[in-house]
């Protein structure tokens, strides 16, 4: 089947740079979320990170005119799914709120429509059943898009196996990475090594073993990486950290989960409110003198 309209359900963190990167890929893309003030949101951010590109030339003027020619904005679904395709699903990392998003999709979505889920660390079969099309349900996970570009394709048990490769094709052409995840397995390739990194800085900090500065310092310092774990989750979003740490029972998670939603409740969810652990947009890691210790 040829992919021409993709479907964005969720417009926030992720769902904006998927979408953005399938209307650069040529793709019509339409955006849906549950209010206008969110969605306005999303075009600011969407001009930000298009500046962004322009800036780090990975996006040219007239790429971004015509970039900007296939988006569109909607809040309400049944249009948004009329001659969908392809959805990519980034709404909030909460089962309950996945579940709902899917239920209503599989009524209103059209037989031709591919449903994937760009969730973090659910599992594709645990929303496959309530989208009512398991066979074209499937887990196709970004990171960041534009500079982490791997995408894991991770079906679940009756994901129809013709998918897989028509999603590897895609994942080229949105100028991604494909990988293959095997078996369902939460947090796929990536994220689960990413998640052990998170999880040991996290506890280094509640049990106040070390600064937050000093744990990124260190990792930042040996492996000449721009960020370290607490910049890596306020790039992530506290919140979005939050509902995965959350459901961990260990002491250590608990305790780690209980530090995030101080945070949350405080409105520091990251780069996106402008402050998580770090303030934006100069957080204190890109200092120079930052890494001197
Ligand atoms: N933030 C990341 O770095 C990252 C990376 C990869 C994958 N993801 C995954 O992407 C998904 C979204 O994460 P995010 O960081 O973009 O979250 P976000 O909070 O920035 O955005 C979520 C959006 O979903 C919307 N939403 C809530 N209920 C909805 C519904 N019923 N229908 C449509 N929209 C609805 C919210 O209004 C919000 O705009 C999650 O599953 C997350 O695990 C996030």
């Amino acid at each position: 089947m040829q992919i021409k309209n993709i479907t964005i359900i969720g417009s926030g963190t992720l769902g904006i740079r998927i979408g953005l990167q399938a209307a650069i890929s040529g793709y019509q893309v339409i955006f849906y979320d549950i209010s206008e003030p969110i969605l306005d949101q999303a075009k600011i951010v969407m001009d930000k990170i298009m500046r962004q590109l322009i800036k780090g030339n990975l996006l040219t003027e007239e790429m971004k005119a015509a970039a900007l020619s296939r988006m569109s904005y909607t809040t309400d679904l049944k249009s948004a799914l009329t001659d969908c395709d392809f959805i990519s699903e980034s709404v909030t990392e909460e089962l309950s709120i996945k579940e709902k998003a899917w239920k209503q999709i599989g009524e209103l979505a059209p037989a031709k429509t591919i449903f994937t889920t760009n969730t973090s660390y659910l599992l594709p079969s645990q929303l496959a059943t309530i989208s009512d099309r398991p066979e074209k349900f499937c887990a196709f996970h970004f990171h960041d898009v534009f500079y982490a570009r791997v995408v894991d394709i991770m079906p679940h048990p009756t994901t129809d196996a013709s998918l897989i490769p028509l999603l590897q094709e895609l994942g080229k052409s949105l100028n991604q990475v494909p990988v293959i995840v095997k078996k369902e397995s939460p947090g796929y390739i990536f994220n689960f090594m990413l998640m052990a990194l998170l999880g040991a800085a996290g506890r280094l900090k509640t049990k106040d073993i070390a600064s937050m500065e000093d744990i990124d310092r260190s990792w930042m310092v040996n492996f000449h990486m721009p960020t370290g774990p607490f910049g890596i989750i306020d790039n992530i979003g506290l919140d979005t950290a939050w509902h995965v740490v959350k459901e961990r029972d260990d002491v250590p998670s608990q305790s780690f989960a209980k530090l995030l939603k101080e945070y949350i409740d405080a409105g520091k969810l990251g780069e996106k409110t402008g402050e998580g652990f770090y303030k934006y947009p100069k957080p204190a890691y890109r200092d120079v003198d930052f890494l001197k210790g």
